[in-house]
């Protein structure tokens, strides 16, 4: 039997949608929360980088080093928020994230600093189409390689690879498994320093990144 819902029922629906709508806009914890319930595999986190894990990827930034920095994977925006803590400049910042509803927020708490709403799998088309003859110091990366989809993977350490080839810099990335190798040290990367960061959910170890190998190296599968 099919129960059609009654207005009255209707209405208090309406209000808990309404309620749950405003609460995840408003509070950033359950707007991170709702994203990762609607799309696991993409966020990969139940919550935003804390500071701690944030400041550690900027301290690896090569302070010597002119060149754009890259917030990549950049979600409601707590690396950036380091970065400019810092004293980045924002224009130096270019921010790139995939899901429309983090990017708005993003957006609205970082207003100075350029945002590419798009996909890491087009990594260099989005670069070159924002700023064709710019060299890079840094691509932080929060993109959640142990989550997304082997394909996905393969593509984006490609698109990094060929970034980092021509326009230098270095790779820096979390990962939340601290006790496994990082899968990037398989694919040309070689690790350089690392640090644990106990004060974030769930703990994680950041590592900086030098290619070892070029681009074409995935060539033969
Ligand atoms: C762990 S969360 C980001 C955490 C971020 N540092 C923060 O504090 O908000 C990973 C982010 O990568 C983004 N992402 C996943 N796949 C992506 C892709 N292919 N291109 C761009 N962003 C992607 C997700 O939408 C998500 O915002």
């Amino acid at each position: 039997m099919i129960s059609v819902p009654t207005p009255q029922r209707r209405v208090r629906q309406k209000q808990r949608h309404s309620v749950c709508y405003v609460l995840c806009k408003t509070n950033p914890l359950l707007h991170f929360l709702q994203q990762f319930v609607q799309t696991p595999r993409s966020i990969g986190a139940i919550c935003s980088s804390s500071r701690k894990l944030a400041e550690a990827m900027v301290c690896m930034v090569p302070q010597h080093r002119q060149g754009l920095i890259i917030d990549l994977g950049a979600g409601t925006g707590s690396v950036t928020g380091a970065l400019l803590r810092a004293g980045v400049p924002p224009q130096r910042i270019v921010a790139i994230e995939k899901c429309g509803q983090f990017a708005a927020t993003f957006r609205k708490r970082y207003p100075q600093v350029p945002l590419i709403v798009g996909d890491a799998c087009q990594l260099n088309a989005l670069l070159q189409a924002i700023a064709p003859d710019a060299s890079l110091c840094a691509i932080l990366s929060s993109l959640p390689f142990r989550v997304l989809p082997q394909a996905v993977v393969t593509t984006i350490q490609q698109q990094l690879h060929e970034a980092l080839n021509t326009r230098g810099g270095i790779l820096i990335q979390y990962t939340y498994a601290w006790w496994m190798d990082f899968p990037l040290a398989k694919h040309g990367f070689t690790p350089h320093s690392k640090q644990f960061i106990l004060k974030n959910i769930p703990p994680a170890r950041v590592e900086s990144y030098t290619q070892a190998l070029k681009a074409n190296m995935f060539a033969g599968g």
